[in-house]
């Protein structure tokens, strides 16, 4: 399915009936990440799967910020007709769904937080989005998955799943290239969202694979220290893409969630 909002082209899939869940991918996914939760959750929800500008089968054209990201997916709401929905982001989808929380906050009933973090990069984490903004300009996609494999997923699945680390290294390596430049600069320019965090107020899980370099489960444990009656969930043998690793585990904290949320 395809949207055109903010001049550009979405591509989405939604799935389902009943309460509506937004699903964001992180970098450089596309909405192929949330394969599982399309397959499952769309029994009792309306999921809706975008692809963020310069990802998947969207238009690749910038700005790249988080703000923007953030924009087209409310204009996304807009022409769905969906008023208000529980929102799920996952890594730099959690970054973005931390600017939808800034910009759009009405339209959010529920934030799923999964493998992510609310600080901006430091110093040294903004020298590394510099060398891959590098490495994506001089040798391409296949070159930048090579570099991300291993820290995306966990070593349960590095060490036993050799079929689901294909299908990662598949979709980290066809993200168009122009696109994973535009969000690593958008990365790198975040602002910090810590001091959101306390004045988050609606049902709020925090969910992170126990296995995960990228963002370990001590900034989960961050963000649900500072988020008031928030949930965390710690899923064990899970790496960066926990939803992919352990989809029943994950689907079942986030059914959760959701089915707190269902009036009665
Ligand atoms: C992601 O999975 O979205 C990225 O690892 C996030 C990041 O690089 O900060």
């Amino acid at each position: 399915m395809r949207a055109d909002v903010n001049g550009i082209t979405l591509a989405y899939e939604e799935r389902g009936i009943g309460s509506p869940l937004l699903l964001i991918h992180g970098f450089p996914h596309s909405r192929a990440l949330w394969r599982p939760q399309l397959d499952a959750l769309a029994s009792d929800h309306r999921c809706i799967a975008p692809d963020l500008r310069g990802f998947g089968e969207s238009g690749v054209a910038p700005p790249y910020t988080m703000d923007r990201y953030a924009d087209d997916l409310a204009a996304l709401l807009d022409v769905l007709d969906v008023e208000r929905c529980a929102v799920a982001g996952l890594s730099m989808g959690g970054y973005v769904a931390f600017a939808l929380w800034r910009r759009h906050r009405a339209r959010i009933s529920a934030l799923i937080l999964a493998d992510t973090r609310a600080e901006s990069d430091d110093a040294a984490g903004r020298e590394k989005r510099v060398g891959m903004i590098e490495m994506a300009r001089t040798k391409g996609m296949d070159a930048v998955a090579e570099a991300m494999i291993t820290a995306m997923v966990g070593k349960t699945t590095r060490e036993s799943n050799p079929a689901l680390l294909q299908e990662v290294r598949a979709m980290l390596s066809s993200a168009p290239t122009e696109g994973a430049i535009g969000a690593l600069e958008a990365m790198m320019n975040r602002p910090d969202s810590t001091s959101l965090l306390a004045g988050i107020d609606v049902p709020t899980l925090l969910i992170v694979g126990g296995e995960d370099t990228l963002t370990p489960p001590e900034f989960a444990q961050t963000m649900h220290d500072a988020i008031p009656g928030s949930t965390l969930a710690e899923i064990p043998r899970a790496g960066h893409v926990s939803n992919l690793e352990q989809p029943m585990m994950f689907n079942t904290v986030v059914r959760d969630l959701l089915q707190s949320l269902q009036p009665g």
